[in-house]
């Protein structure tokens, strides 16, 4: 079931729901006189879906989808309220967390005791070049371009509405954003690269840090770890989450790149 796509998995839930639901129809309608009221009925599909979403191998928060989606489309329907509104939403939903299917990193962002962390890991250096993969709203971009040692604080991003908003924010604060993916950047031009994605790309990003940042340049990863990768250095912040901090010094990895 893991190599199904979770949409696809989803979808195939429903039709499994939509099943047993009418099986459990078609019983009750020997003690229970039909027709039954269509509301009812989206609701019971959904309970059915979410109830087996987590069972077959969905995360468990799909649930809230699974249940939304019959008792969404009965609502819509009822109310006759115009699909356009669903494609608008869908739209703007799918410019904001774009890269959560592509990449499957969805938006979240860093928090300002993270931030503070990263001035405290560079309060040493001069003349710093800094870029953030992903930038997000394009906060971290702002913090480190206001920081006196920064030269260059950069941030790339792909997904059209986080660019933008933090296209507009930098050029208002400091820093650049590029709209470009973390896949083409050039991270030798810079001594601290910062991400904050998600366990996935993380093997190949590893690939691309290890092949071309230098030897004096740090890696950072917000809660990610580099697996099998011992890191340098991991910090634990005080923070209500605890937020883990993976340093790669790559003067430490030197030796074993050869
Ligand atoms: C978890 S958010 C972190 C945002 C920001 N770095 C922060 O820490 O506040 C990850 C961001 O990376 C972006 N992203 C994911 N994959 C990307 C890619 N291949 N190229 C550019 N941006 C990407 C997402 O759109 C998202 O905005």
């Amino acid at each position: 079931m893991k190599r199904v796509p979770k949409i696809v998995l989803a979808l195939l839930i429903q039709g499994l729901a939509l099943l047993i639901l009418a099986a459990v129809v078609k019983g009750a309608s020997y003690w229970v006189t039909p027709p039954y009221p269509l509301w009812a009925l989206a609701v019971a599909q959904g309970v059915l879906a979410a109830f087996l979403s987590c069972r077959l191998g969905l995360p468990c928060w799909w649930r809230l989808i699974q249940f939304g989606l019959p008792v969404g489309l009965y609502f819509g329907l009822h109310f006759q309220i115009n699909p356009w509104w669903a494609l608008l939403i869908f739209v703007v939903l799918w410019m904001i967390f774009f890269n959560a299917i592509k990449e499957r990193v969805p938006l979240y962002l860093t928090n300002s005791t993270t931030r503070q962390a990263l001035k405290k890991l560079i309060k040493r250096r001069q003349q710093v070049r800094f870029l953030d993969l992903g930038c997000g709203l394009g906060g971290n971009v702002v913090f480190m371009s206001q920081l006196v040692n920064v030269e260059r604080a950069d941030g790339v991003e792909t997904a059209p509405i986080p660019y933008l908003v933090s296209k507009f924010f930098t050029l208002l604060r400091g820093g650049q954003v590029f709209a470009m993916d973390i896949w083409k950047t050039q991270l030798g031009y810079y001594d601290v690269v910062y991400a904050f994605l998600s366990p996935d790309p993380m093997p190949k990003l590893w690939q691309k840090v290890i092949a071309e940042m230098h030897p004096d340049a740090i890696f950072v990863s917000n809660s990610f770890a580099v697996p099998e990768v011992e890191p340098s250095e991991i910090w634990e912040l005080d923070d209500r989450r605890k937020t883990k901090l993976y340093l790669y010094r790559m003067q430490d990895f030197q030796a074993k790149m050869g």
